[in-house]
């Protein structure tokens, strides 16, 4: 369990709530291990059809604890490889309910989301190079796939902060909602599928998700660039620039 994510049960659905918002609910190790637990709990369970994930307070996610990532963790394989597995191959239909900022793997958890919905003050970015990293989450397979190469670079590269609409065009979220109508209208559709036929609804999630091995062999590939540019001097400087509110210096 983790203080940082709030886990409530409803008839067939659990919703995860990052609940940090003092840190824009920025996902600490213990974070990552408490969702990664809750999607293995909800596919252990007959009952529970639906998984429906969002955010406390204004931001969705600012993604990984820049704190976090500064230090090595100290415990072998970090949490966060379990919850990125756990996204990709979890078999119980996931909803994200966007609320608000979606940052990083905010961003990127969102290509793996069964279904995605954004309130209209939602905003999305993933600066993997501003930060001295590259993307994850097989974002660099998946983005391009869905957005085409320009605007995966504009996002994943460039940094371009996207907001409700544009992600919407952009095949993100499927929905964009009024702020006070988003989990109303998530909580309705989520138990809507939750009441399918269950193997139906599963058998065409995993069709529609596509190819696992690629998306697993993509994962692997970024995971070990991303772990080299943590270790950078390029991350040094800008994990250093967050610290100290400036921006960052790559010379
Ligand atoms: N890790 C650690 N701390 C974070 C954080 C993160 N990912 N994101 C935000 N915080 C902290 C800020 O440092 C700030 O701390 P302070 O109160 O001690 O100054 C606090 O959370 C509030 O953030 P702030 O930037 O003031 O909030 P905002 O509402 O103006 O902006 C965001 C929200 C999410 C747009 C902005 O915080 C942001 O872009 N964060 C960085 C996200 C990032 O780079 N993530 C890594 C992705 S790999």
């Amino acid at each position: 369990m983790s203080d940082h994510v709030l886990i409530a049960a409803d008839d067939r659905a659990i919703t995860i709530t990052f609940n940090r918002p003092e840190r824009r609910n920025a996902l600490s190790h213990d974070a990552y291990a408490a969702v990664a637990d809750a999607l293995a709990d909800a596919d252990a369970r007959e009952d529970v059809r639906a998984v429906v994930i969002t955010g406390a307070g204004e931001a969705f996610t600012s993604g990984n604890d820049i704190a976090d990532f500064m230090q090595p963790y100290p415990h072998g394989e970090p949490p966060v490889m379990r919850f990125l597995a756990a996204i990709r191959d979890a078999e119980t239909p996931l909803f994200c309910a966007v609320n608000g900022a979606a940052v990083g793997v905010g961003l990127t958890m969102l290509l793996h989301a069964d279904f995605a919905f954004a309130s209209k003050t939602a905003t999305f970015k993933a600066p993997f190079a501003a930060l001295g990293l590259v993307p994850e989450a097989a974002s660099s397979m998946l983005l391009p796939e869905r957005v085409g190469h320009a605007m995966a670079n504009d996002i994943l590269i460039a940094g371009r902060t996207l907001n409700a609409e544009e992600a919407l065009r952009c095949g993100l979220v499927s929905r964009v909602l009024a702020p006070d109508a988003l989990m109303a209208e998530t909580m309705a559709v989520a138990r809507s599928v939750a009441s399918l036929a269950p193997n139906a609804v599963k058998r065409s999630r995993a069709l529609i998700r596509g190819d696992r091995a690629a998306i697993a062999a993509r994962m692997a590939e970024e995971n070990a660039l991303f772990a080299e540019q943590l270790a950078s001097p390029e991350f040094a400087e800008s994990a250093a620039a967050f610290m100290q509110k400036r921006a960052p210096n790559f010379g």
